[in-house]
């Protein structure tokens, strides 16, 4: 690209899909970041495979166009993902998100969207991965947990790590004191993470995932200011 003295260069605006099971927070946290002008991006797509999922009513609310896919529709998980990554493809996203999305995805998905695949953890990989990473937390008795964003790879929870952000553990949280006090890191981690992305500051070594710039961006105890 020509760059000509003087000129402001925005990042191009990057095409966002996002895959949700529940909820959908985090999907929330990532419209009003949009919304609010921090992070350059535009959502095209809900993907769930709930029916329920609080997360539709969430893109109705914001015009983002949804679609409920039920595994127990498709023959088997190859060609549920595959059509998750058509579906993807075809709207001409660029970076898939899982915000809660409950499953392992399946290699059919991964293979197409190679390191353009971001989850977020609720717990500081590679320690508590799977179901209840805050309750796991709290059994254990570590006095520091956390969330992680990392790609996502054919593993569970095992793929490069990309940010996290650190909580204290008190000696009477329970898991909903802790899950609460984590998911408000994950709302600033999440958008963050993607803006890094989205500003092509992010590149991938193997395991290592290098931001450039400051280095400290990959570990947030105390994460910069997103909408919240
Ligand atoms: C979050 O705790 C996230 O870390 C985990 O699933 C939960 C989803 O919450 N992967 P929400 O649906 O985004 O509110």
């Amino acid at each position: 690209m020509q760059k000509f003295p003087g000129f402001v260069y925005n990042y191009t605006m990057l095409t966002l899909g996002v895959l949700a099971s529940g909820r959908g927070s985090n999907f929330q946290s990532i419209v009003d970041n949009i919304e609010s002008g921090f992070l350059r991006a535009k959502i095209v797509v809900l993907i769930t495979d709930n029916p329920d999922a609080y997360a539709l009513e969430r893109a109705k609310k914001h015009n983002i166009e949804s679609i409920v896919l039920k595994p127990k529709d498709f023959p088997d998980k190859n060609t549920y993902y595959a059509h998750i990554a058509d579906e993807l493809e075809k709207r001409g996203v660029e970076l898939v998100i899982l915000a809660g999305f409950m499953r392992v995805v399946g290699k059919a998905l991964i293979d197409r969207y190679r390191n353009k695949i971001m989850n977020i953890h609720p717990a500081l990989l590679p320690s508590f991965p799977g179901l209840h990473g805050q309750k796991q937390a709290v059994d254990y008795g570590v006095k520091i947990s956390g969330c992680t964003v990392h790609f996502v790879d054919e593993g569970m929870d095992t793929g490069a790590i990309i940010i996290q952000a650190a909580v204290p553990v008190y000696h009477d949280d329970t898991e909903e004191t802790l899950s609460e006090r984590i998911l408000k890191q994950e709302h600033k981690i999440f958008p963050y993470a993607i803006k890094l992305y989205a500003e092509g500051r992010i590149s991938v070594d193997g395991r290592k995932v290098i931001i450039k710039g400051d280095q400290k961006d990959s570990l947030l105890i105390n994460p910069p200011p997103a909408a919240t």
